[in-house]
């Protein structure tokens, strides 16, 4: 009888265990953070973050209140032992009735590879540090879009300064500021201790779009306060640009700037493909925001003009992976060109799931399309690690009660092991090498 009891309590346990994993109920949006007012020496350093700048370089930026605080960056590999020291540019703006702070970018280096750095900004204030990427595989990059300022924006971050990562990449969407200027300068503070610590490598979505016509220009406040290394890839715009890290080729698109056969971003693209050396780097990784292999109902076909014109080139050069954000869901595509399957396509991932104030993207389309291969609404972060010329390893984290659970995780080769390119005729890749 006592067994039976035993045997009876266990079962049900293990039911309520099952129907716990399988009917993961999916959490609510939370609410945008509350930023006390916390007034600051004006000449203390806010909104630190760094970018990469070229080879072994590093841009760190920051905000002043005072408008002569100098642009000046002290570093050394001690911490409060500076050997060296950069001094760099400088801008502001204004819209409407706001006035930005001093927006300061200063490029220090030459700095080595997988070192950590101990700066300070400004002459004064409080130390920081940050860790150059490594010079090889492997290398690791942190992923998330559409991050905005909640809670969930909080617990993304958590999650991802736990893990072990070089870069970050944000395909879009930073602050949902949308017009409130000072939500960038709180999103600046947000994002300091993971920003100024590992590189911030950001492309622009639609909330970076602010343009009040007579007034301001569509991406005002972005472009002067998240500069990226668009003249060292050759880029005339902050919009789109590229960098190399490790063996890794990544293009930075915009999907907010023209991109039809005619418009300086596809020329720019067109040559910037050109260039790529397989040999130098292995891995072709492109991001934009508003992603073109999409079976969420939200934003259906938005990326549908630019897929058509730029998928061909990406499919010439052989691109490995594309990562974008827009849809606030998670979703992994198998390798795809044209709409379909192909095996010397790119995977496509989208991220978009931050944490920011819109909430989630919950209703997929039906039937799941066949290069669909895994697709939940749910806040998280991506992880890529590079493991060497021929094999990467991506994972999916989803926020689960501010746990990251590792969701979906595959192992992705690269095009360069598989033939693809050697294979292509010449038809297929002319567009690169065609005027
Ligand atoms: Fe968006």
């Amino acid at each position: 009888m006592e067994t039976k009891f035993v045997l009876l309590i266990l079962t049900l346990l293990l039911s309520i265990s099952v129907t716990v994993r399988t009917d993961y109920v999916r959490p609510q949006p939370r609410k945008t953070l509350h930023f006390p007012w916390n007034p600051k020496p004006p000449s203390q350093p806010q909104q630190v973050h760094i970018s990469l700048a070229g080879e072994e370089h590093m841009q760190i930026s920051w905000v002043t209140d005072d408008k002569s605080a100098p642009s000046i960056v002290e570093y050394g590999t001690s911490p409060g032992i500076y050997t060296s020291s950069a001094e760099g540019d400088t801008t502001s703006y204004s819209y409407l009735f706001y006035s930005s702070g001093k927006i300061h970018h200063t490029v220090v280096g030459p700095l080595e590879h997988d070192t950590v750095y101990f700066y300070r900004c400004g002459g004064q204030g409080p130390e920081f540090q940050l860790k150059t990427p490594p010079a090889q595989f492997p290398v690791t990059f942190a992923v998330a879009g559409d991050l905005g300022q909640t809670g969930w924006t909080k617990s993304t971050l958590d999650h991802i300064d736990q893990c072990k990562y070089d870069i970050h990449l944000l395909p879009g969407d930073l602050s949902y500021a949308d017009y409130m200027q000072h939500r960038w300068d709180t999103f600046g503070e947000l994002v300091q201790p993971l920003a100024s610590a590992r590189p911030w490598m950001v492309t622009e979505g639609n909330h970076e779009k602010e343009k009040i016509p007579l007034f301001t220009d569509a991406f005002q406040s972005y472009n002067a306060r998240w500069k990226m290394p668009f003249e060292e890839s050759g880029s005339t715009s902050n919009l789109y640009y590229s960098f190399e890290v490790a063996g890794v080729h990544v293009v930075m698109l915009g999907s907010y700037t023209d991109y039809d056969e005619l418009s300086d971003q596809y020329s720019w693209l067109k040559a910037d493909l050109s260039k790529v050396d397989r040999k130098k780097t292995p891995w072709l990784v492109v991001l934009f925001h508003v992603p073109w292999y999409n079976s969420n109902n939200a934003h259906q076909g938005e990326g549908d003009g630019m897929m058509a014109a730029m998928e061909p080139l990406l499919y010439a050069a052989g691109v490995d992976l594309v990562l974008a954000g827009h849809v606030h869901a998670y979703e992994r595509s198998k390798r795809v060109n044209n709409g379909k399957s192909d095996p010397c396509g790119a995977v496509h991932i989208t991220v978009g799931d931050g944490g920011n104030r819109e909430g989630l993207a919950a209703k997929f389309r039906q039937p799941q399309p066949e290069w669909s291969m895994f697709r939940e609404a749910s806040f998280g972060h991506g992880e890529l690690k590079i493991v060497n010329s021929t094999h990467a390893f991506w994972s999916w984290h989803r926020n689960d009660d501010d746990e990251p659970v590792r969701s979906d995780q595959v192992w992705i080769t690269s095009l360069i092991g598989s033939g693809c390119l050697a294979e292509k005729n010449y038809e297929s890749r002319k567009i690169l090498i065609s005027p």
